[in-house]
């Protein structure tokens, strides 16, 4: 099938992910004998080859750019096509192999983590453990519906005192960047407070958050460190919630770009004495209380294949929000960082709390996406404009 000299005999090179491809049918039509010839001239030998024998493709992968793969495929792909065609199950199998890694636009399928392999990989981590420090939580198990008061609501208070009201388990993912005690103007909060005040308060607020979230639910905080002040807030934050048993999931690196900010500050200018680092991103730290596995029906998901394979990648790069100026609040997150938690981590339907609102974004974005939301800000003017937001979706 090809001119170029590779003979199988049992064997392959090491350099190659063998895989088969059945061949349901006597003979492989024109269009799929003439794909299959496109292919192997298209990719070089160092990409992949592929043979037909006894039945079956073999093809031989060791690193290739699927998307031009596919667009060849799609050549010889006509809208009526059936499903026993080769060339789709091909793209199929190759799109679906989940282990690669990218080198110069290409995915590369073999040889990648020689030296990273650990062998018995399970038989370890059972051996080890998984999240040993929340193995003893005990969290009821049993969750409830949230009161209607409080359903699809802006409400103007102190977070603390509010959330003591509500019934445990009762929050599907609580969304939420708080003030991060940088100094910020804000209307009715004092942004520069002794940092054991800030973190008593901080934690009261967080302490009820995970009551009021499901067994299975997930608490996500955008936070920012104060690097200038040596102060690693997300730090701070992710021991304590490791402290009260919930199960660290992951960690986002919110990449803002934004390398143009006005801080200038070299600190010992090209000496190693004490340089100053300096910043462009801000994190996301997912915590999960009782157990990773979410519930939630298979129609209430609205990710996307191609939403989902970015975003489970931990670095999202998304510009900061623009329209802080116009909306009169010091420190928004855009819509789209809030998206994409809520398409990631819940599902259509899901109730969704933010215990530090501002300016409205993340019931604007649950709105938006069929989820439902508890936005709490201790700021009338900014519970006036997060529900002026989401009634100007509704227009
Ligand atoms: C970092 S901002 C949140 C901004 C929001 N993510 C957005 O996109 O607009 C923090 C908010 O917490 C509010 N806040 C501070 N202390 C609070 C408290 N004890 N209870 C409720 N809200 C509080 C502030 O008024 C401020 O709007």
């Amino acid at each position: 099938m090809k001119d170029k000299a590779f003979h199988i005999n049992g064997e392959t090179s090491e350099n190659y992910k063998k895989i088969f491809i059945p061949i349901n049918k006597n003979e492989l039509t024109k269009s799929e004998k003439r794909g299959l010839r496109q292919i192997n001239d298209a990719f070089s030998n160092d990409d992949l080859i592929i043979e037909t024998y006894d039945h079956k493709l073999i093809v031989f992968l060791n690193k290739l750019d699927v998307n031009s793969l596919k667009d060849l495929i799609f050549q010889f792909v006509s809208e009526q096509v059936s499903e026993d065609n080769v060339l789709l199950a091909l793209l199929t199998k190759i799109e679906n192999i989940k282990s690669y890694t990218y080198q110069g636009g290409k995915k590369v399928f073999v040889n990648f983590n020689d030296e990273r392999k650990v062998k018995d990989r399970k038989a370890k981590e059972t051996q080890r453990g998984k999240f040993f420090y929340a193995q003893d939580a005990d969290f009821k198990v049993t969750n409830n519906a949230v009161p209607k008061e409080y359903e699809n609501q802006i409400i103007c208070a102190d977070s603390e005192q509010l959330l003591s009201k509500m019934p445990e388990n009762c929050i599907d993912l609580v969304f939420t960047s708080p003030p991060y005690n940088f100094g910020l103007e804000y209307d009715n909060h004092q942004d520069a407070m002794n940092w054991s005040i800030y973190f008593d308060k901080l934690y009261r607020i967080l302490d009820e958050c995970i009551r009021v979230t499901k067994y299975g639910g997930r608490i996500i905080v955008n936070v920012q460190p104060l690097f200038s002040d040596y102060i690693p807030i997300h730090h701070f934050i992710s021991n304590f919630f490791i402290k009260k048993k919930l199960i660290w999931k992951a960690e986002i690196l919110w990449e803002k770009n934004n390398y143009n900010c006005k801080y200038t500050a070299w600190g010992s200018w090209k000496s190693p004495s004490n340089p100053y680092m300096k910043y462009t991103w801000e994190f996301l730290e997912v915590f999960c209380k009782g157990t990773m596995k979410k519930q939630g029906k298979k129609e209430n998901i609205d990710i996307s294949a191609e939403e989902f394979k970015e975003w489970v990648y931990g670095k999202w790069s998304i510009a900061p929000e623009k329209n802080m100026k116009n909306y009169k609040h010091p420190s928004m997150f855009p819509e789209e960082l809030a998206r994409r938690v809520m398409k990631l981590f819940s599902y259509q339907g899901d109730i969704i709390l933010d215990p530090f609102v501002g300016s409205g974004t993340t019931p604007v974005v649950a709105h938006q996406n069929n989820r439902r939301f508890l936005g709490i800000d201790i700021s009338r003017e900014y519970c006036e404009l997060a529900r002026k937001r989401i009634d100007q979706q509704d227009c």
